[in-house]
This record gives C-alpha cells, sequence and structure tokens, in this order.
C-alpha cells in the first residue's frame, strides 16, 4: 500500500517511539502517530510522508488502550509541557526502560548490561523547582474560545504550542509545579493585564513583558518571582514586586530581568532586585545550594536526590579517590561527593556556574573540591592529578570526540556517565566499550508525563 499525506486509515497502535510518539508499521512502513499509546485502536490522517517513514495524528480515538488514564490537566493534548498524561505511569516508566535499552543496544551495540526497571519519581504532579512562562500578544485560541469576544486574542502567558513559535496558549494553572505556583501566577497575570504595558511580540519583537519565572525552594518552601522585561520600567514592575510581597509570605525574593536580546531566552543582559533576596536556598541529599535566577539546578530536587544518589553508589568510593566532575555545573554532584572522596575536581564551561560551585562549597564548609573554567576538551589536559573515579554528566549532544579520547587515555578505573538523552548515551558507551565494561544502567524518572529520562551508568574498566 502506498501512502500519501491527507490519507485516513484505521489502524492499531503497536508500539512506541522516542519522543513518545505511537508507532503503527504499516506493511514494514513505519508511521509515527502523535497522542497515541500501544493498544490503541484509531482513526488517523498522514500528515507528512518522507522516504522511509510517515507522521500521523489521531483524527479520532476507536478503542482506547487499557493503558490509557484521564489527563488531570485541562490543558492537555493542545500544551506541549507534558504529552504523557493521559498514559498510566507505570507503563510511561516502562517504556522510558525500553527507550534506554534499545538504545543502548542498537546505538552502542552494548547488549550485556543490565538495564534496571526506572525508578519513579516521588512525586507525579507538583514537582517542577522551576516554570517558565511566556508572554504573548498573539493567543491560541482554543475552539470553545473562538466565539468568545472576552477572550482578548491579544494576550496569552503560558506555554507555546508545538510547532507554532509565535503563537501561546494562556495557562490558568500548570500541575507540575506545586499548587501556590498557580495562585502567584494568577496574581501576575492580573497584574500584567490591568497595566498599560503590551505583551511581547516574537515577530515584531516590540512589547514590555516577555517572560514570568516561578522557583521554588522544596526545603525550605520559598518562592523567587522573576519578571522579564524588554527594558527597564521601574514604575511598572515594583508595584507588582510590592503585591506579591505583600500577599505571599512564602516569596523571599522578587527580581526583574532586563532583556533587549530578540532570542527567547529568559537571563536578562541586567537585573534588578526588587524585593529581597537575590536567591534561594535549596537542599539535596543533606548539602545547601544558592539558586539565582539565572543559576542552573535540577529542575526536580527529589529526583535530583534520587539520581545523584545513584551516582555516588555507582562511584563506590571509599574515601581515597581522586575524582573528576566533567560537565559540573554548579558543583553539585562534586559537592555530594566531597566527602567520600579524597579530592573531586570539576570542570566547567559556564563561568557563572563555576563561581555558584565554589561559593556553594564554602557555604556547605567543603575543602577538598577545586573547579576547571573552560571548555572541557581544552582544560582536562590541564589537571595535575590522574583521576581514579570519572563523574561524566554533558548535556543533550553528549561527549565532543576529542573528550572521549582524553578520557580513555586517562583511563580511569570507574566510570559513572549521567545522561539525559539515551541516543548519545548508546553512542558514546559505544566509543568506550573496547575499554570499558557497561555493567548496568539506572534509569531515573525526573520528568513524569513526558518522554524525557535520566540514565545513570556504571562502566568498570575492563
Ligand atoms: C547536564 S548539565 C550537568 C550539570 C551538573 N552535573 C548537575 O547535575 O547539576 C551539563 C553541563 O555541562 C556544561 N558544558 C557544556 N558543554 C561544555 C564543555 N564543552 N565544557 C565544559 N562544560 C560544558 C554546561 O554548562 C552544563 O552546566
Amino acid at each position: 500500500m502506498s501512502i500519501q499525506k491527507g490519507q485516513l486509515l484505521e489502524v492499531d497502535i503497536s508500539d512506541v517511539a522516542y519522543g513518545g510518539k505511537g508507532v503503527v508499521h504499516i506493511e514494514g512502513f513505519a508511521v509515527f502517530v502523535d497522542q497515541a499509546v500501544p493498544g490503541d485502536r484509531v482513526r488517523i490522517a498522514i500528515t507528512r510522508k518522507k522516504k522511509n517513514y510517515a507522521e500521523a495524528r489521531v483524527v479520532s480515538l476507536l478503542q482506547p488502550s487499557t493503558d490509557r488514564v484521564s489527563a488531570p490537566c485541562p490543558h492537555s493534548g493542545v500544551c506541549g509541557g507534558c504529552k504523557w498524561q493521559f498514559l498510566d505511569y507505570d507503563r510511561q516508566l516502562a517504556y522510558k526502560r525500553q527507550h534506554v535499552a534499545e538504545s543502548l543496544a542498537h546505538i552502542g551495540l552494548i547488549k550485556e548490561a543490565t538495564v534496571h526497571p526506572t525508578l519513579p519519581s516521588e512525586l507525579c504532579f507538583g514537582y517542577r523547582n522551576k516554570v517558565e512562562f511566556t508572554c504573548s500578544d498573539s493567543r491560541w485560541r482554543l475552539p470553545e474560545e473562538m466565539e468568545n469576544h472576552d477572550v482578548s486574542s491579544c494576550f496569552a502567558l503560558g506555554f507555546h504550542v508545538p510547532g507554532v513559535f509565535h503563537k501561546v496558549l494562556d495557562i490558568a494553572s500548570c500541575l507540575l509545579q506545586p499548587d501556590m505556583g498557580n495562585r502567584i501566577l494568577g496574581d501576575v497575570r492580573r497584574y500584567i493585564q490591568s497595566s498599560e504595558l503590551p505583551m511581547y511580540c516574537p515577530r515584531t519583537h516590540k512589547g514590555f513583558w516577555r517572560f514570568v519565572m516561578l522557583r521554588h525552594s522544596v526545603a525550605h518552601d520559598h518562592w523567587m518571582v522573576n519578571i522579564i522585561t524588554a527594558a527597564e520600567n521601574r514604575r511598572a514592575v515594583q508595584p507588582l514586586a510590592d503585591l506579591l510581597n505583600n500577599n505571599y509570605p512564602q516569596i523571599i525574593s522578587v527580581v526583574n530581568n532586563i532583556t533587549a536580546k530578540k532570542a527567547a531566552i529568559s537571563a536578562g543582559e541586567s537585573e534588578i532586585q526588587l524585593f529581597g533576596s537575590a536567591h534561594l536556598t535549596d537542599r539535596i541529599c543533606g548539602f545547601e545550594f544558592d539558586i539565582s535566577a539565572n543559576s542552573f539546578f535540577q529542575t526536580n530536587s527529589r529526583g535530583a536526590e534520587t539520581l545523584y544518589r545513584t551516582v555516588m553508589a555507582y562511584a563506590g568510593l571509599t574515601g581515597n579517590e581522586t575524582v573528576f566532575d566533567l560537565y559540573c555545573g554548579t558543583g553539585t554532584i562534586a559537592i555530594c561527593l566531597s566527602k567520600a572522596a579524597r579530592r573531586v575536581i570539576g570542570f566547567e564551561i559556564v563561568d557563572a556556574a563555576v563561581s555558584n560551585a565554589e561559593k556553594n562549597c564554602l557555604k556547605n564548609g567543603i575543602s577538598n573540591c577545586a573547579f576547571y573554567r573552560g571548555d572541557i576538551k581544552d582544560r582536562l589536559s590541564e589537571a595535575l592529578h590522574k583521576p581514579d573515579v570519572m563523574i561524566i554528566d554533558p548535556p543533550r549532544d553528549g561527549m565532543h570526540k576529542s573528550v572521549v579520547q582524553q578520557v580513555l587515555n586517562m583511563l580511569p578505573e570507574r566510570i559513572v556517565y549521567v545522561s539525559c538523552n539515551p541516543a548519545t548515551l548508546a553512542r558514546d558507551l559505544g566509543l568506550m566499550k573496547d575499554a570499558y565494561q557497561v555493567i548496568e544502567v539506572q534509569p531515573v524518572d525526573m520528568f513524569p508525563h513526558t518522554f524525557h529520562i535520566e540514565s545513570v551508568a556504571r562502566l568498570q574498566k575492563r
């Protein structure tokens, strides 16, 4: 059968692909179906036809899979934030493990490693400690809003609709953040709506209000509100900070990041402290970390603790080891390992992250950690010590080939590889497999209702 764009078909979904789409094979030809899961019988419309595969959307759900549950969020199905809310959580965990195992086998040609069942997130909702809402003058209108003239199409505070860069879905509440975040968001929305100043337009790059970022410290139940604007206008933003200060004793910080850059990035060229502190403090594995508006910090604090405890177990430290922490960010892993190692040496490219790492060591009374600033591929060879154990936690793209080569030259006894991308994890472990045996891999779920998965791999020198 030849598949054509626009064609309607009735199919049974048999599998799930990385990215969370359902899969059906039609005479050996793979069709990826958005918002479908194995066990569904669906009528689909082909939206895109490529040489080796096609994409489709669900037109109607004829027989739902027994794995389906009702999605609690009213925005589910439209919002691109968490596309798996309708899938039973245990199935989500099983599919995530399957993606990790299949990537290792097919991309890295690693078949002997044990891939453990995914460790679940302690919280399935309300787990995010940071959520960023986009301000837009172009609202994605829902079918039920089309005829409602009370709904302005020039105002939206929420998330982008997948595939539509300039339109934003107005979000009344996001279930991934703790409930207080939604109350704060409501107050911020009312204030911005009643202000005289316009929402930002991503096409013309005009407008004032750009983003609203909410951060939560789980350990102390404190909040930070970061208002991102296109220009400095203290008269416009200070009353909002005062209002939040009056209404919420839990808000200990309100800052205003200002950015004239066209890129949709919330980190400002400058920051004004409108109220309280410039940072929040959260706790992981018993250590305190200061987090400022633009610092990187794992977005699921309890999930991070599970992840780091797995790293600690796999590092197998006795107190005598020199540990290298590659891609160390703000030093959270280095600090968590510091008490069990002789020394930990971190490598990180972002200057501010290294400064945070050094401050976090001071804050926690830790003196056996040191950090190298700069690109790992240039700095790794400058280290004075030889590593016994290496922790490698690269960004989604994985390791640069020359870094892999340098690691193989240093040949530490053990490597613990932390990854947020099963494909690059598998590729990099594949490059190291002649020198290292992959003993076990632990998937850790930090992002329920999304297809994202973190993994920790334990490698032993052969
Ligand atoms: C996934 S984060 C890991 C952060 C940290 N391990 C943690 O758990 O919080 C990856 C880090 O690698 C850093 N990075 C990316 N490319 C780099 C490079 N070429 N050299 C050094 N660091 C790099 C990023 O700035 C980021 O902090």
